[in-house]
C-alpha cells in the first residue's frame, strides 16, 4: 500500500476494464482516491490507473478475488491501515456463464453466484463495519436488468443479480439511520468485453432507445448515488437501460 492520503477513498471491485474502469475514472474525477481492484488482468488495472492519472487523479491497485473471504478481509484491512476512512464501495465485479438451466453444470451456477452475491457479502460486511462506526458512506452494487426481468439462458446470473438487489434493500434499511446509504444500479446491455460475443441485433430490438449503453453512462449514475446530491436516496434500484423496464 502507498502513502496515506486525506482524500476520500472509494473501492471499486472489477476495475481492470469495462464498467468498473469507467466508474473508477468518474469517481476519481469527483476527487476520490480510488482503490482499483482486479482479479487477473494486472495490465488492465494499470491502464485504469493511468487513465485516472492522466486526468489528475490517483488510485491504488489491489489484486484480490472477491470470492475469497480471507483475501477480501486482508485487502480491506490494508486499505484501512493506509487511509482514514472508506467512503465508497462499488461492488462491480461480475461474470456470466450462460446456458439453459436444464443443461447448466453446478460449477456455472456456483461461480456466477460466488462472484456477484458472495462477493457482495465478502466486501460489504467488513466495509460496513467501518462505515457504521464513521457514520457515513455509500455502497453501490452493480446488478443488471437480468435481476429484474430474467432472460433465457441466465438463470444463474438472474439469481445472483436479483439476490444482490434483495440483500441491498435489506442492508439499506438496517443502516439508514447510521448515515450509510446502500443502492443498486441495474444496467441493460453495455458495450464491454462481457457482451462482446452476444448478437446485438436481437438485443437492440428490446431497447426503446435502440442502442447499447456505454460504460460512462453507468458510471455517472454511480457517481450521483455516491454524492451528496443523493443524500436522501437509499435502498433504491436505478435502471440504466435505454428504457427497457
Ligand atoms: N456489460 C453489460 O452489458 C452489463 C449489463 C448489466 C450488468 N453488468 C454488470 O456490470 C459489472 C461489470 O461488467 P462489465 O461489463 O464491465 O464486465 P467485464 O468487462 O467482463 O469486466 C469484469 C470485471 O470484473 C472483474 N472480476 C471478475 N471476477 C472477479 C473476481 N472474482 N474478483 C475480482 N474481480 C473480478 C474482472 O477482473 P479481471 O479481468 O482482472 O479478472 C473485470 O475487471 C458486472 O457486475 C456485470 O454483471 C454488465
Amino acid at each position: 500500500m502507498e502513502t496515506p492520503t486525506k482524500k476520500k477513498v472509494a473501492i471499486v471491485t472489477g476495475a481492470s476494464r469495462g464498467i468498473g474502469r469507467a466508474i473508477s475514472t468518474e469517481l476519481a474525477r469527483s476527487g476520490y482516491h480510488v482503490v482499483i481492484n482486479y482479479r487477473s488482468d494486472e495490465r488492465g488495472a494499470i491502464e485504469t490507473r493511468e487513465k485516472i492519472k492522466q486526468e489528475g487523479g490517483d488510485g491504488t491497485i489491489m489484486q484480490f478475488d472477491v470470492v475469497d473471504p480471507a483475501a477480501t478481509q486482508a485487502a480491506i484491512d490494508a486499505v484501512l491501515k493506509s487511509f482514514d476512512s472508506i467512503d465508497v464501495l462499488v461492488n462491480n465485479a461480475g461474470i456470466t456463464a450462460d446456458g439453459l438451466f436444464v443443461f447448466m453444470p453446478r460449477r456455472d451456477w456456483k461461480s456466477v453466484i460466488d462472484v456477484s452475491l458472495n462477493g457482495f457479502y465478502n466486501m460489504t460486511k467488513p466495509v460496513l463495519e467501518k462505515m457504521v462506526v464513521q457514520k457515513s458512506g455509500s455502497i453501490v452494487s452493480i446488478a443488471s436488468v437480468a435481476g429484474l426481468i430474467g432472460h433465457r439462458g441466465q438463470a444463474n446470473y438472474a439469481a445472483a443479480k436479483a439476490g444482490l438487489i434483495g440483500a441491498s434493500r435489506v442492508v439499506a434499511s438496517e443502516v439508514a439511520r447510521l448515515g450509510v446509504r446502500v443502492n443498486v444500479v441495474a444496467p441493460g446491455p453495455i458495450e464491454t468485453e462481457m457482451i462482446k460475443d452476444v448478437p446485438m441485433g436481437n438485443i437492440k430490438a428490446l431497447i426503446p432507445m435502440a442502442r447499447i449503453g456505454k460504460p460512462e453512462e453507468v458510471a455517472t449514475v454511480v457517481r450521483f448515488l455516491c454524492s451528496k446530491d443523493a443524500s436522501y436516496v437509499t435502498g433504491q434500484v436505478i435502471s440504466v437501460n435505454g428504457g427497457m423496464v
